[in-house]
């Protein structure tokens, strides 16, 4: 199986290496500027291209691993030269984006996915250990799926089979992971500060918390992993929280109360929780005026 790359960034290399390493044949990349794809193409023993229908002539899969918004361009770019064959697998690895952006490309007989790395890739060398532990979400075409399911067998990566149609869903809770625990880190941080601590003192003296925090959702899961006031039924507890908030950073309380609510969803979940307890301090995270 002949696998090419357009876009030698850091995942198209990363990648490339990977399944190289691997035993695929990767045949080489074609780049925005040839520079990147020789690059790309030294690191993975492959070839450096100019031109589109060389390379594609060469391949079984593409991989379109361009930044997000130059993948419709390469779409039109790979509509207009006409390249494409019938039966060929064109592929990208954004997370955003589902394989409907490829769909214009299903005109010449081929076959078109995503397939999206559930990782952070800052640069090659990194990558390719972090590559062996990451999991990968894929969607698109059901007639050649078994192909790229082949390949991560073949790797040795575990995957997900999602629907095209909840690529946005899937996508959305990957940002909600990644992007929304810093700034819920950030957010904790403010009391920190408005109460005179200097935020980077602050984040070294909790980074531990954080650790700790991270280290038992991994071992327990989230809903054992709760610890505090919530999970321990303390009302007085909540209560003072929320009065303090009040009167001293007023424009945290929403959001606090936001989380505390989340926080006692789970806590409810817990068989031995005191049931008569979650209620009341629903009914008072409900009632403090925001
Ligand atoms: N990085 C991550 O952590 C990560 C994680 C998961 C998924 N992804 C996905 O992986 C894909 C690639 O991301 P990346 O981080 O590898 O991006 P990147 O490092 O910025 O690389 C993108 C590459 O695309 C090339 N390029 C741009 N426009 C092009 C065009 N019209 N034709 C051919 N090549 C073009 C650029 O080429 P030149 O260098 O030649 O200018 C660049 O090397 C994206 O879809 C991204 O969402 C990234």
């Amino acid at each position: 199986m002949k696998i090419c790359f357009i876009g030698a960034g850091k995942v198209g290399t990363s990648f490339g290496l990977y399944l190289s390493q691997k035993g695929f044949n990767v045949v080489g990349y074609l780049s925005r500027s040839f520079e990147s794809a020789k690059k790309a193409a030294h690191l993975t023993n492959s070839m450096a291209y100019k031109n589109l229908s060389s390379l594609i002539g060469k391949s079984d899969i593409i991989f379109i691993t361009t930044n997000d918004d130059s993948i419709e361009n390469v779409v039109n770019q790979l509509s207009q030269a006409r390249v494409l064959n019938k039966g060929q697998i064109v592929v990208h690895m954004s997370g955003s984006y589902s394989s409907s952006i490829l769909s214009d490309l299903e005109k010449f007989g081929c076959y078109v996915y995503s397939m999206h790395p559930l990782q952070s890739f800052a640069n090659v060398e990194n990558s390719i250990k972090k590559l062996e532990n990451t999991v990968f979400t894929i969607e698109g075409s059901i007639e050649k799926m078994s192909v790229l399911e082949s390949v991560l067998k073949k790797t040795g990566n575990e995957y997900f089979k999602i629907d095209s149609n909840l690529k946005t869903i899937y996508h959305a809770g990957a940002c909600v992971i990644s992007n929304y625990l810093v700034t819920l880190m950030d957010f904790g941080l403010s009391f920190f500060s408005s109460i005179g601590i200097d935020e980077n003192d602050a984040f070294k003296a909790v980074y531990p918390l954080i650790e700790g925090t991270i280290e038992n959702v991994k071992n327990l899961g989230c809903k054992n992993a709760l610890t505090g006031p919530i999970s321990r039924g303390d009302i007085n507890t909540i209560e003072n929280h929320l009065n303090s908030i009040k009167v001293n950073i007023p424009n945290k309380l929403s959001f606090y109360k936001i989380m505390a609510l989340m926080t006692l969803d789970l806590s409810s979940k817990i068989p031995s929780q005191n049931k008569e307890k979650i209620e009341m301090l629903r009914k008072i995270l409900q009632g403090v005026d925001s």
